[in-house]
């Protein structure tokens, strides 16, 4: 039986990678522990060690918002973020937000006012709506429209997205 052996091209000695660490990540009230190279974002961290796949990949650039989930109450886009900077921190995503016996207002209100279409952004949409309720800083449709501007929607399920913030932001609390 024959065998090949790949070399490094001359003048290009093969390069090393760095080793893999462990970190400990509490995501929805759970201690993970993950080994991750130190390059990974959150994003991959969730999706593709953890399967919390509800997190989205949109751009992986930090354009769209489809990754967008909370961390310490705050909304980040976790593409954009390396999970090795988040240890010690409460991150939240849209798994961890309701059940399906018991919605979060927010995702209770998205099913009523249709406020999706193929859904693909909507998880980044809710974590989103939730943070930015949290910073108390809209009041008017005008406000929610621009402080949700980061999260697209290829959908263009914006007036029912906003209809679905609206009521909640008018919830009494
Ligand atoms: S995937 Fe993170 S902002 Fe688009
Ligand atoms: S519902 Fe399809 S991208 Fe927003």
């Amino acid at each position: 039986m024959s065998t090949t052996t790949t070399q490094a091209p001359l003048g290009n000695p093969a390069i090393a990678l760095p080793p893999t660490g462990t970190v400990t990540l509490k995501i929805n009230g759970v201690e993970r522990q993950l080994e991750i190279a130190p390059w990974t974002s959150l994003l991959d961290a969730l999706r593709e060690y953890l399967d919390l796949t509800g997190t989205k990949k949109g751009c992986d650039h930090g354009q769209c918002g489809a990754c967008t989930v909370l961390v310490d109450g705050k909304r980040i886009n976790s593409c954009l973020t390396l999970a090795v900077m988040k240890e010690g921190a409460e991150i939240t995503t849209i798994e961890g937000l309701g059940t399906e016996e018991n919605l979060h207002p927010l995702q209770q209100a998205f099913v009523d006012h249709d406020a999706f279409q193929c859904g693909y952004c909507t998880p980044g949409q809710i974590c989103s709506a939730v943070g930015m309720l949290t910073e108390g800083k809209a009041k008017t449709t005008a406000e929610i429209r621009e402080l949700m501007s980061g999260n697209l929607c290829r959908c263009g399920a914006y007036t029912n997205i906003v209809s679905a913030i609206e009521e909640v932001l008018n919830q009494p609390r």
